[in-house]
């Protein structure tokens, strides 16, 4: 461990250790423990995870002190602010920390949960800064498990939050992948094709999580190497992937994931629907529109010829006239 990236590794590894002994061991740990009882995360998952809690104290910067770590080191990590002084002090304070791993399984970062949101505008989550041996646009977590057990199944979810991977975890799905924040790179999707034939989305249930999943699929198109094949697993209105486990259990959660899985086309016909009022003619047509131009761009026939079934069937209408209409339409997009 004599390069720089060996030794940052290894600050990583020790503060990680650090941090989730003093969450299982200690007194200064209760905090983050009653939080974590609180959410229903079991002791199997704080260890799976390695959770665990930086208190309202210096101890990482009196850990390294002791150590007599490089100063040099220190800065590069990360895991320090640095005052006008020049000082270094703890970054992560009063929050329960997620260790964030490379593909290896190593520990290249960290994101702090504050224990509670309501009393400050600091973020909910703080995440460490780009280091040297961290890029968030490529990093995924929980992918170094979540590649395991792609090769089984053939398929990653995609989730928003850590909680949602952790969860999901815990209920048996441990295939789940999360970016930093909601912000889904380029570059996560070329290492997700890399890794499983199938990418399933699973966002939150709310409005920023559809215009996400929306988002999603249009970075995963506009990528013209390799096959993703990208489905959508759409949550009921105002939950979360964790908070749905928490709330119905680890069965429904799984019977829930297999059962909605729908094609981006299935999708889109939902989403576009969104906040229409289609017993309105004029937004009828409109929506019938934007519909076939999805439609349009499906490629096998059969499957093409199926969401017309679908589309005339709900709204009433005449099949073959809806044919001539994405006839239209294909030959408008060329
Ligand atoms: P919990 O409240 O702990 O359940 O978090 P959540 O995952 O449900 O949060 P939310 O759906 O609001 O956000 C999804 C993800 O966005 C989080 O897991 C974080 O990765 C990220 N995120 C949320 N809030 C912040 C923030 O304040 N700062 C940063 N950098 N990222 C955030
Ligand atoms: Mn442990
Ligand atoms: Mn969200
Ligand atoms: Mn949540
Ligand atoms: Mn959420």
């Amino acid at each position: 461990v004599n390069s720089e990236t060996g030794q940052l590794l290894d600050l990583h590894k020790k503060a990680a250790q650090l941090y989730h002994h003093i969450l299982v061991n200690t007194p200064a740990g209760e905090g983050g423990r009653r939080y974590l009882t609180r959410r229903g995360t079991s002791a199997q998952l704080i260890d799976q995870f390695q959770l665990g809690f930086a208190p309202e104290k210096e101890i990482l910067t009196a850990y390294c002190e002791q150590q007599k770590m490089d100063y040099q080191l220190l800065r590069k990590s990360g895991l320090f602010t640095e005052d006008q002084s020049g000082k270094l002090h703890d970054r992560f304070q009063g929050r329960v920390m997620y260790p964030i791993k490379n593909q290896y399984g190593q520990v290249i970062a960290f994101s702090g949960r504050l224990l509670n949101t309501a009393v400050t505008d600091l973020p909910k989550y703080l995440n460490s800064p780009e280091t040297p041996i961290f890029n968030k646009r490529r990093t995924l977590f929980n992918l170094d498990v979540a590649k395991k057990a792609a090769r089984q199944t053939g398929k990653l979810y995609l989730f928003e939050g850590f909680m949602d991977v952790i969860s999901a975890f815990g209920a048996g799905v441990s295939a789940g992948i999360a970016s930093m924040g909601t912000s889904f790179t380029e570059e996560q999707v070329g290492i997700i094709r890399r890794t499983s034939p199938q990418l399933n989305i699973c966002y939150d249930g709310d409005d920023a999580g559809q215009n996400a999943i929306d988002r999603a699929i249009k970075l995963v198109a506009s990528q013209a190497t390799g096959n993703l094949q990208v489905r959508v697993v759409q949550l009921p209105a105002g939950v979360d992937p964790d908070e749905y486990v928490q709330k119905f259990g680890a069965d429904r959660f799984k019977d829930y994931l297999a059962g909605q899985e729908e094609t981006t086309t299935d999708f889109y016909l939902r989403f576009l629907r969104q906040g229409r009022h289609l017993t309105n003619q004029s937004e009828l047509m409109s929506y019938l529109d934007q519909a076939l131009k999805v439609i349009a761009r499906v490629t096998a026939p059969l499957e093409q010829d199926m969401y017309l079934g679908k589309l005339a069937q709900e709204f009433s209408l005449d099949k073959a006239a809806l044919q001539g209409q994405l006839g239209q339409i294909k030959e408008q997009l060329g």
